[in-house]
């Protein structure tokens, strides 16, 4: 499935534009992620690709369709979403109901809904917890929990609004690990926002947004290797790209071989 922004201009109010002339183009099967300090406007840009807020100019096409009023509903049985906090995206009883909430409100019959709890539950290694109280569990299950329930609705995209962003290390391996399942095994179209770059690294794509504007876009490999202008805006580069950065400074034997090697490394999905 694939999702063109064109020509997109967004306000929350008069004084501030958060977008302007924003173009992004994300093709079938790929996943993106998005980078960009605080207030750069990412999840200003998830919110309308979920049709919860609306442009003020241009348009967005999801799977060839034109987002409107008419078609919002339409959009949003192929886009899920995750947002940052998991305690807000709780609403059932036990871990079962919430994961069931989605599927209930469209109507899929009961043996293939349990079929999907059952399965999603598995996936995200959350099956012995299905009666349990989503209260009981930590961040890093809830935010498991609440993927199973996105994951449920088998939408074929999937958007990571800074979803591990309130969790210990753990919980973030657990979820990237998730992450790279969905990719590699399921053909999701997937975009990752997020501040940690390790995990941006995962990504077949990074674009890196500064004050609602692309600054960069390729491969992580391409991306890294523009660690001033990263750095210039509050994008600290992680550990094995400083070493890269280091080694290239001196004149050793085999030099290239050994950058080649940390490169692949750092990228190795
Ligand atoms: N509901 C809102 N009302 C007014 N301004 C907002 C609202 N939400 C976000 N903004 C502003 O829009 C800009 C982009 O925000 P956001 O998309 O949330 O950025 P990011 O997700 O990259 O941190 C920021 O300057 C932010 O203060
Ligand atoms: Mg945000």
């Amino acid at each position: 499935m694939n999702l063109v922004m064109e020509n997109i201009s967004f306000a929350y109010n008069s004084q501030t534009e958060v977008l302007s002339d924003f173009n992004l183009t994300i093709n079938d099967g790929e996943m993106v992620a998005i980078i960009g300090h605080n207030g750069s406007g990412k999840s200003t840009i998830a919110k309308l690709i979920i049709g919860l807020l609306k442009p003020d100019k241009g348009n967005i096409y999801v799977d060839g369709e034109l987002l409107t009023e008419d078609t919002v509903e339409k959009v949003r049985r192929k886009v899920g979403i995750i947002f940052q906090n998991p305690d807000n995206q709780f609403v059932g009883v036990t871990v079962k109901d919430d994961i069931a909430f989605g599927l209930e409100n469209h109507m899929i019959p009961r043996d293939e809904m349990i079929r999907r709890i059952n399965h999603y539950a598995g996936m995200v290694n959350m099956l012995p917890y299905l009666e349990k109280n989503p209260e009981q569990l930590s961040g890093g299950q809830k935010q498991r929990v609440a993927i199973a329930g996105v994951l449920a609705m088998e939408t074929e995209m999937i958007i990571f609004d800074e979803a591990t962003s309130m969790l210990d290390p753990l919980g973030t391996k657990q979820i990237n690990e998730t992450i790279s399942q969905l990719k590699n095994n399921q053909n999701k179209t997937l975009i990752n926002i997020t501040h940690n770059l390790e995990e941006a690294a995962l990504a077949d794509r990074i674009v890196v947004l500064s004050k609602g504007k692309i600054i960069l876009d390729g491969t992580p490999r391409e991306v890294f290797s523009h660690k001033d202008l990263l750095e210039a805006n509050g994008l600290g580069v992680i550990d094995s790209i400083k070493l890269i950065n280091e080694v290239q400074k001196y004149s050793i034997r085999r030099k290239q071989e050994l950058v080649d090697e940390l490169w692949k490394l750092t990228f190795e999905k």
